[in-house]
């Protein structure tokens, strides 16, 4: 059953971009960023469908065609490590065991209380201070242990002030 606020506020975002094909991605990452879960419900893509006039397979197709976009809840923080060649040369692997190791989780998992998703991505155009990780919009650097431990400590640190 539909959640009136959640189809709400689907409406609502969706109408910030002309009713036009070409806005379909440009739709679909607003759904999908203003979702608390991250990811696109079966609503938002109905919605999407009949906003743009398109059939929902296509929209379906093009949801499921891009990695970045996700049908299934994720967490709130996706914490995605660049596995491309200059990565892999700068231990990404050990990038991956380090991060499942500190939030308990393996790649394609989240953590229990919904904070974060860990996949695994292509390059992030930041070969030149490999090994790279990007966690939402944001990408860090040179990534040891400790750099990433302050990262997934200072995420962490940030949501509790904000719950408070
Ligand atoms: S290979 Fe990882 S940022 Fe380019």
């Amino acid at each position: 059953m539909t959640n009136p606020l959640q189809l709400m506020c689907t409406q609502q975002i969706i109408e910030q971009f002309a009713p036009e094909q070409h806005n379909l991605l440009n739709i679909l990452h607003a759904l999908q960023d203003n979702h608390p879960q991250n990811y696109l419900t079966e609503q938002a893509l109905d919605d999407t469908a009949r906003y743009l006039g398109l059939p929902k397979s296509s929209v379906y197709g093009v949801a499921t065609y891009y990695t970045m976009f996700s049908l299934v809840p994720r967490g709130r923080y996706i914490v995605r490590v660049c596995t491309s060649v200059v990565c892999e040369l700068h231990k990404a692997g050990r990038v991956i065991g380090s991060l499942e190791n500190m939030l308990g989780i393996t790649t394609g998992e989240t953590t229990p209380d919904g904070m974060f998703t860990l996949e695994l991505s292509e390059c992030l155009g930041q070969c030149q201070d490999a090994p790279s990780v990007m966690v939402n919009e944001k990408v860090y650097n040179n990534l040891d242990d400790n750099r990433l431990a302050e990262i997934i400590h200072q995420i962490r640190g940030s949501q509790k002030t904000a719950n408070r």
